[in-house]
């Protein structure tokens, strides 16, 4: 059984992310970090306690994290992709009876930083932290706890591109741009450090053919999926990466990478000493020395070269793993 953290920026593809990991019977859902991102961290963590709700979850936590980035200047929200309300605009969704059990009284008292830290310490080398969102709150915990790397199983990040065009500039992913500064200080490490960015997302796109089976086929929890994305899909069918293929489809990111937790061997890795570019032009760009010369600078020299990126993956497995999850095995 897999223990996950889960840190989050709620956001339509991070309830997908949530609503996989949850019913997945081989991940126990420890808790949800929030995190600033999409919308703000208050959104971000009231649309948490939301989805939890609606999802049928009631023992999973929630810790609230950094409302900015570390360095940075905070940029603008991704409203235009996810919704004001950073779920499609059915925040909250009235045809949804919540139960009893709310998971609102799982909000807790420790930051998410504080909340990651203690569960590692509690839990060595047994949680997996999947980061879906900017990395603030990771390179935070990294900063009050230097040896998280050692105490956490894995850490699965879903950001950054290598090869294939960014998605906020030429370069750059959302979850990078975002928070350099932030993953650049966690790729020092050797964690292992799995990044599952766009070179593997672009490819797994879902079609609204597949979302109407979660819709017709998975509950409550398909159904909100499918409501949710009415407005991820437009977006992503007029000006987002799906704008040219003639399909409505779009990108479910922040599942991808709970499928590696699960569908590891659907996946494969390139490693090397990674850096990402802190500001400037290139601001947000993942850079793998995938090369193995001898470097003229001390930029890369130094760095973990355990830590990598994903480039390849098996799409079809990826999205079969995901809806029949949902499908067979969710609470709601
Ligand atoms: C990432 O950015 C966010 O908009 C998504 O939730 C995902 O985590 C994709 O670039
Ligand atoms: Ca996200």
């Amino acid at each position: 059984m897999h223990k996950v953290i889960l840190d989050t920026d709620p956001g339509i593809d991070d309830a997908m992310a949530i609503a996989y990991a949850l019913a997945h019977p081989e991940i126990e859902l420890l808790a949800l970090t929030t995190v600033f991102g999409n919308v703000s961290v208050d959104k971000s963590t009231r649309n948490a306690q939301y989805i939890l709700d609606v999802f049928g979850a009631s023992t999973v936590d929630i810790a609230k994290g950094a409302g900015v980035p570390l360095v940075q200047t905070p940029l603008s929200y991704a409203e235009f992709v996810h919704g004001g309300d950073g779920l499609g605009d059915c925040y909250p969704d009235t045809s949804v009876v919540l139960s009893a059990t709310a998971s609102h009284a799982q909000l807790q008292d420790l930051s998410a930083a504080d909340y990651i830290v203690e569960k590692a310490r509690l839990y060595p080398g047994q949680i997996s932290l999947i980061a879906v969102g900017p990395l603030t709150n990771i390179a935070q915990a990294l900063e009050k706890e230097p040896d998280l790397p050692k105490l956490v199983k894995q850490l699965i990040v879903m950001g950054g591109t290598v090869d294939e065009p960014g998605n906020v500039t030429p370069l750059a992913e959302a979850n990078f741009f975002n928070d350099p500064h932030a993953v650049d200080r966690l790729l020092v490490h050797d964690w292992p450090m799995v990044i599952i960015g766009l070179d593997v997302t672009h490819k797994v796109m879902i079609t609204d053919s597949l979302l109407a089976k979660l819709r017709d086929g998975g509950g409550v929890t398909g159904d909100f999926l499918w409501r949710t994305s009415r407005f991820y899909i437009d977006f992503y069918s007029s000006s987002g990466a799906a704008k040219d293929t003639g399909v409505r489809q779009c990108a479910m990111h922040d599942a991808a990478a709970v499928a590696y937790l699960v569908e590891p061997d659907a996946f494969s890795l390139e490693t090397g000493a990674s850096r990402v570019i802190e500001s400037g032009i290139a601001a947000g760009q993942l850079a793998i020395d995938r090369r193995g010369y001898r470097n003229a600078t001390d930029h890369w020299n130094g760095r973990a070269t355990t830590n990598g990126a994903c480039m390849e993956v098996d799409a079809e497995r990826v999205l079969q793993s995901f809806l029949s999850t949902i499908i067979d095995h969710r609470l709601n």
